[in-house]
């Protein structure tokens, strides 16, 4: 699956491509995976939408994710057919008619997610309650968060309790959940949300045993600082022991950009330059559709003629896509070198997060090559 190479020099040896390619370095998803897994307090779900390329997927899974938090049956079958003993959780208040039975069915799912009661009756006429768990997601939303995720999805703190008993009543266990939105800058994001989750678990009548605090753990873009996980894992540990949590009690986490973003990186090409204006083969509409959320503009960048790094004196760029739009813009500069022309390659780090899961076919624009680099020699800009 996916050609190997042993870096992007000799990919650029092998071919000189017109179109992007989107480069996966398993070992450092392997990384990633193995340090989550050891240091968060808990059970650890890859949340797919952040990037359900198979490879990467695969990369996480042979580190050691077991568990996979899935929006639709379609992520469950893609995950399953890659690891059939994986434990796919169906954690999408909104699902399609017969997605949650089928789940069940074929897939042997049992986790599901709900955030209003209205949402109760439907998915419980799809599934075997008593071997179920549903999650009732809470909103929660924290300034630092470079998306709030509880805009559209989440109940009031105060309407959860009376939730979790219907959850109950209904004959399922019932289970609480947040997510305190993605790319959070601050550990205090997750000790607040806790904190509110433990007011509602006091004021909830029934044991709960399961608490999914989501995902959110960021990853570092230039001009884009966060803390270590570790730090975001300490302020975790700190609190948990604090939550009236029932006997057997877990704590899970969705991380989907704190998993995925390190471990892939983009090689766009030059395809015309005005002065200080790129114009590359993909943009907006394709990989870099992220870069409109607040405080992330740019990814870190390396540059390449034929298939040699590209040195020199830096320079201020601004990076467009390939497409008619006008809003096809990168938002933030990049340095790069100053010679940089038509012709030349850029790779992009840090990429693996919410990029090749939103590309377009806008403007007949899109790329499905996808490689490995498969030397833990190379590495991707940082
Ligand atoms: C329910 C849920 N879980 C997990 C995630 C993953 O978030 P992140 O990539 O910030 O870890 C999201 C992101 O949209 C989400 O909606």
């Amino acid at each position: 699956m996916g050609t190997a190479y042993k870096s992007v020099e000799t990919l650029l040896q092998a071919r000189q491509p017109g179109k992007p390619v989107y480069c996966i370095y398993p070992h450092i998803y392997r990384d990633a995976a193995r340090h989550f897994v050891a240091n968060f307090p808990g059970r650890v779900l890859y949340a797919v939408k952040a990037n359900n390329h198979p490879l990467v997927i695969q990369a996480l899974g042979n580190a050691g994710v077991e568990h996979f938090d899935c929006a639709s049956r379609q992520e469950i079958e893609l995950v399953k057919s890659l690891f059939p003993d994986a434990t796919c959780y169906l954690m999408n208040p909104v699902r399609l008619v017969g997605d949650a039975r089928r789940s069940q069915q074929d897939f042997g799912t049992r986790h599901f997610m709900i955030d209003h009661r209205s949402g109760l009756a439907p998915l419980l006429a799809e599934i075997d309650a008593e071997s179920s768990v549903v999650f009732a997601r809470m909103a929660v939303s924290h300034h630092s968060a470079m998306a709030d995720l509880s805009s559209k999805f989440g109940a009031l703190p105060e309407d959860v309790p009376a939730i979790l008993q219907d959850i109950r009543d209904g004959g399922a266990e019932a289970a609480l959940a947040f997510n305190v939105g993605t790319g959070v800058t601050e550990p205090e994001a997750y000790t607040y949300a806790m904190g509110l989750a433990r007011e509602v678990l006091e004021n909830t009548p029934i044991p709960v045993r399961l608490l999914d605090i989501g995902g959110g753990f960021p990853r570092p873009y230039p001009g884009f600082i966060v803390p270590p996980l570790d730090e975001f894992f300490a302020a975790i540990k700190g609190i948990r022991h604090e939550l009236p949590l029932g006997a057997d009690s877990e704590i899970m986490a969705e991380p989907g950009r704190g998993l995925s973003a390190p471990g892939m990186s983009t090689i766009a090409k030059v395809l015309l330059r005005k002065e200080n204006r790129l114009y590359l083969n993909d943009g907006m509409y394709g990989a870099f559709w992220e870069l409109r959320f607040k405080g992330h503009v740019r990814y870190p960048a390396r540059a390449y003629r034929g298939h040699a790094p590209l040195e020199g004196r830096q320079h201020s760029f601004h990076l467009f896509g390939p497409t008619c739009d006008s809003s096809d813009e990168m938002p933030g500069s990049v340095e790069l070198p100053a010679a940089i022309d038509v012709g030349d390659y850029i790779e992009f780090g840090s990429m693996g997060a919410y990029s090749l899961s939103g590309r377009t076919n806008f403007n007949g624009f899109y790329s499905d090559d996808v490689v490995t680099i498969d030397s833990s020699a190379s590495s991707p800009p940082t």
